[in-house]
């Protein structure tokens, strides 16, 4: 499908790639792809930047029919652009669309269709070590119509924006609550899908995180309210007795494409790792008997983020010391040579712009 591409008149100024604040500065261009039952896909087109115009009664904002993926493109040292794993983030978010009801989107279609739009903005591309340029696909469901019904009329959205560290503390360890009211998911829900609603449901517990000095919450499942799941905007991991531990894909826990790979890498470094259930109980077990040696966060804003405190209730304990820990370190660097061109791809991880 031809991209129609239609420039925008005046350009905006680049933020200082030093100072970006995750997904604030949102750069000249968008693409958007129609979709009409009957028709698919249509419309492929590059456009400058700026509002939707949505119809009040579009079903997105009334019943959240919306999915969304994220990716980052990065600068290499010879000056070139790369992608990692974008295809996983189309297989990923086609799964979504699924669980939604919203339409299939073709693998070649959205793949192109990012890379033109990161090859239209690829003057965005910071250069400054640790940035990248994030990249948001979104799909929305916009019948107008006040019926809880899936749409026939749906956009694919992709908007982009350079960033740096998504936490303020970036390599610093960060502290994380255990949240034991609020639930963000539960089986047969949409935990595994990346849709809007979930994160509508994890707010008011992040708010409350966030008043207690924590950067962001790990959730409990739903059912038994004892078992780790995800934290807000990552998967997690943990070294215990020189194994490692993260929770299963249960369902209800987003199949993170950071915590392949580095499950992959582990895997290709002799580590025994361990997808299984994990109660919050066995977490501080572990820490209190000093068997808790490392714990991280695995995501794409997020990269590879040392844990530095949990607590939950009365309990709280540090790991690691309050520092990061060894492995944190090591995935943080094998993965980020890879992203950023440094080093091999021995798992055709990268698409090359
Ligand atoms: N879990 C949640 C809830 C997320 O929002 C994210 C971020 O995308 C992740 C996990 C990590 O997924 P990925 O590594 O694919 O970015
Ligand atoms: C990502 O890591 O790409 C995410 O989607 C996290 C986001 C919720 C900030």
């Amino acid at each position: 499908m031809e991209i129609k591409i239609t420039r925008a008149a005046a350009l905006k100024e680049k933020p200082d790639s030093s100072k970006l604040v995750f997904g604030k500065a949102m750069t000249d261009h968008m693409l958007i792809i129609d979709y009409d039952a009957g028709q698919g896909w249509h419309d492929a087109r590059i456009i400058p930047y700026g509002p939707l115009q949505i119809d009040p009664a579009a079903k997105v904002l009334h019943y959240a029919e919306e999915i969304f993926e994220g990716l980052k493109a990065y600068r290499t040292a010879d000056g070139s652009i790369q992608l990692f794993r974008v295809r996983d983030n189309i297989d990923r978010m086609n799964k979504s669309a699924d669980r939604l009801c919203l339409p299939q989107i073709p693998e070649e279609l959205a793949v192109s269709a990012i890379k033109k739009l990161v090859e239209v903005e690829q003057d965005w591309v910071p250069r400054e070590k640790d940035t990248s340029l994030y990249i948001r696909p979104f799909m929305i469901g916009l019948d107008a119509a006040l019926g809880v019904h899936s749409s026939h009329h749906v956009q694919f959205i992709v908007v982009v924006c350079p960033v740096g560290a998504y936490y303020p503390e970036g390599l610093n360890p960060v502290k994380i609550y255990i949240e034991n009211e609020d639930v963000r998911a539960v089986k047969g829900g949409t935990g595994m899908a990346k849709t809007g609603g979930n994160y509508a449901a994890s707010l008011r517990a992040g708010n409350r995180a966030e008043e207690r000095g924590y950067s962001q919450v790990l959730w409990l499942d739903g059912v038994h309210r004892k078992y780790i799941e995800e934290v807000g905007a990552m998967n997690v991991m943990f070294k215990v007795n020189g194994k490692i531990l993260t929770p299963d894909l249960n369902g209800s826990v987003l199949d993170g494409i950071t915590r392949r790979s580095c499950i992959q890498l582990l895997k290709d470094w002799g580590y025994e790792v361990e997808e299984r259930r994990i109660s919050a109980e066995e977490l501080f077990d572990a820490a209190e008997s000093g068997a808790l040696e490392e714990a991280w966060g695995t995501g794409t804003a997020a990269v590879v983020s040392p844990i530095g405190e949990l607590a939950m209730d009365g309990r709280k304990v540090t790991v690691s010391g309050g520092k990061i820990g060894e492995i944190t370190q090591k995935l943080y660097d094998e993965l980020t040579s890879i992203q950023w061109g440094r080093t091999a791809d021995p798992h055709g991880w990268i698409t090359k712009l």
